[in-house]
């Protein structure tokens, strides 16, 4: 993967992250080559979002929101600009330490959950621990227990097409979850299904957050954006707004304490 992440040289002194800033980004732009066109997806995106924040990325189609998510989670590299993904200059890593910074630091959940249709819950779950070389009975034992963490002990040998939409999602959840990152990114995880399945599956997420996990989620939805401390607006590939959630504002939690659990 290249990686053209060098200083910027109209801006040298681009400010690298604090010790609680777990994603910082400056000058951030991506082009997308299209033939002889040229598609300004992101230009000049300064993010800074500190460890166990929770924040939501809204904007309307096209504005650049998958683009960023992608680029903060490695899967692609800027066109200019700098990043630093805990610390580390992201511009300075090989595509090995990449990768693994990747699997290490990151749990990526998906609109479409993005599940192998003809293996199990479990074996979906498992797939990032064969990628990194864990043994298999550790694999399975902490798949399992990831798996009973969303409520789901009891779907385990289920393919994709025998659980609800919800479940998948939550399936997808914990395949993110399994490598243990500290940051969960979310590209609409709730954009395919309906607001009770997506208020369930947004519970997890408060969960996570109470557990100390950094978390960064796209949405269309303002409802859903409120369950963020932070909501940040992109518009044409640049941040339009970054404010508090009324959520966040009230000191209050969205969650509903007396929610009922997730039934399997
Ligand atoms: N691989 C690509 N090649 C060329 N252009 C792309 C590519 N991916 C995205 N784009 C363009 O970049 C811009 C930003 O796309 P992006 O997918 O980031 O938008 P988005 O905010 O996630 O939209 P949506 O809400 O519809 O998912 C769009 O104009 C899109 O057409
Ligand atoms: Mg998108």
């Amino acid at each position: 993967m290249p990686l053209e992440t060098a200083p910027d040289p109209n801006h040298p002194t681009a400010d690298g992250p604090t010790a609680d800033e777990v994603i910082v980004t400056s000058e951030l732009c991506k082009i997308y080559e299209m033939g002889d066109q040229q598609v300004n997806a992101l230009c000049g995106v300064d993010l800074r979002v500190r460890h166990n924040e929770y924040v939501a990325i809204m904007g309307p189609s096209g504005s650049g929101k998958t683009t960023l998510m992608n680029l903060i989670g490695c899967l692609d590299s800027p066109t200019r600009g700098r990043y630093w993904l805990n610390g580390h200059d992201v511009s300075r890593l090989n595509d090995d330490e990449l990768a693994r910074i990747r699997n290490k630091e990151i749990g990526f959940v998906f609109q479409t959950f993005n599940l192998l249709s003809r293996a199990t819950a479990l074996h979906n779950v498992e797939l990032p621990l064969i990628y990194n070389g864990t043994p298999s009975e550790e694999r399975i034992v902490r798949a399992k227990e990831v798996l009973e963490s969303v409520q789901l002990g009891s779907r385990m040998t289920h393919k994709p097409n025998e659980l609800s939409g919800g479940q998948r999602q939550r399936v997808a959840i914990a395949r993110a979850l399994v490598n243990r990152p500290s940051i969960i990114l979310a590209d609409e995880p709730t954009g395919n299904l309906d607001s009770k399945t997506g208020d369930e599956i947004m519970a997890l997420f408060d969960d996570l957050h109470a557990q100390g996990n950094t978390i960064l989620i796209v949405t269309h939805e303002p409802e859903i954006a409120e369950y963020a401390q932070r909501i940040v607006t992109i518009h044409d590939g640049a941040i339009a707004s970054d404010r508090p959630s009324r959520r966040h504002a009230a000191g209050g939690s969205k969650a509903d304490p007396h929610r009922r659990p997730i039934s399997p």
